[in-house]
């Protein structure tokens, strides 16, 4: 089976719980102490072997796309200043000449049509989602544990958690089949349901490996939960048509599109650093 070359990066979302500050930025760019959530996003797709990146971005979120440009100036006056580290730090931003395309989505009709707005890029091959503002801490990158399952059972494939039971209303949630280690058969999708209705806690995080057949289910455009277009409603109809899979993947997600949680993404990522985590966990310590 070969490999998965293509991520898509929907990032058009209004990020109204991160008011005021994304009035101005895309919350797709807040840092988790000093790099975007788009970064972290975008290294975890090279860690997973991903060469193609498609931002799905929106109006007024154009900063995302000029982030990948050379920064030829501030190059030329580090090196003047003979700032090694930081030369390194910009380096290791960089990707190939023409990795990276973006497409717009004219307005903000849900994830589901975010990830349509890149039917022409991705084509008829299986692709990658990252939802950059679910930011995985792990030993080796999400996205990568994914790809090597994939690379066993192929077809559609999410990354799952257990959710508390009264959060299930904020996720998609799955009804799990048989299970194999790491990975459950997905035998149903429910977007966004009450604790009473939901048929498990196992939710749906932002990492995805598609058939490209779900593009011709959101081709619909059928609205479903909150007037969306919902990824999960497109998902949900290939199911049992090609197999399915969640994988309990090894690590810790953050919720970085929700207040709480991207503070304490900083703290986890910060205490993980030798250079600012002493500081850190010396002040936590006298709270
Ligand atoms: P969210 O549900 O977090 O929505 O989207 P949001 O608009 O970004 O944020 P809030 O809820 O208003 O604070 C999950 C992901 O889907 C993308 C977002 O950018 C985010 O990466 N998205 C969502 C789109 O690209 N387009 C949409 O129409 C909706």
């Amino acid at each position: 089976m070969s490999g998965i070359d293509i991520a898509v990066f929907p990032v058009g979302g209004m990020g109204t719980r991160f008011l005021p500050a994304t009035k101005a930025m895309p919350k797709e760019m807040l840092p988790v102490v000093d790099r975007p959530l788009l970064q972290y996003a975008v290294d975890e797709a090279i860690e997973a072997g991903i060469s193609q990146f498609v931002l799905v971005t929106a109006r007024g979120k154009g900063s995302m796309v000029d982030y990948f440009d050379q920064a030829g100036e501030l190059v030329a006056i580090l090196k003047a200043k003979g700032k090694a580290a930081e030369l390194a730090v910009l380096e290791s931003t960089q990707l190939p000449p023409g990795a990276i395309c973006t497409v717009r989505q004219q307005e903000p009709a849900g994830l589901g049509h975010a990830i349509w707005c890149a039917r022409h890029i991705v084509g008829r091959r299986p692709f990658a989602i990252i939802l950059p503002d679910d930011l995985v801490q792990a030993k080796v990158g999400c996205l990568k544990q994914m790809v090597d399952a994939w690379g066993r059972v192929g077809g559609n494939m999410i990354a799952a958690e257990r959710v508390p039971e009264h959060r299930t209303k904020s996720y998609g949630i799955i009804t799990p089949g048989r299970q194999d280690g790491a990975l459950t058969e997905v035998l149903g999708l429910v977007e966004k349901p009450k604790p009473e209705d939901a048929p498990s806690n196992l939710a749906v995080i932002g990492r995805y490996i598609l058939q490209p057949e779900v593009m011709d289910i959101l081709s619909e455009e059928k609205r479903g939960a909150g007037g969306e277009i919902q990824l999960t409603d497109a998902m949900a109809q290939l199911i049992g048509v090609q197999p399915f899979h969640a994988v309990a993947f090894e690590g810790v997600r953050h919720d970085c599109g929700d207040k709480a949680g991207h503070v304490i993404a900083n703290i986890a990522y910060a205490l993980a650093r030798e250079d600012v985590g002493p500081a850190v966990r010396a002040y936590l310590k006298t709270l």
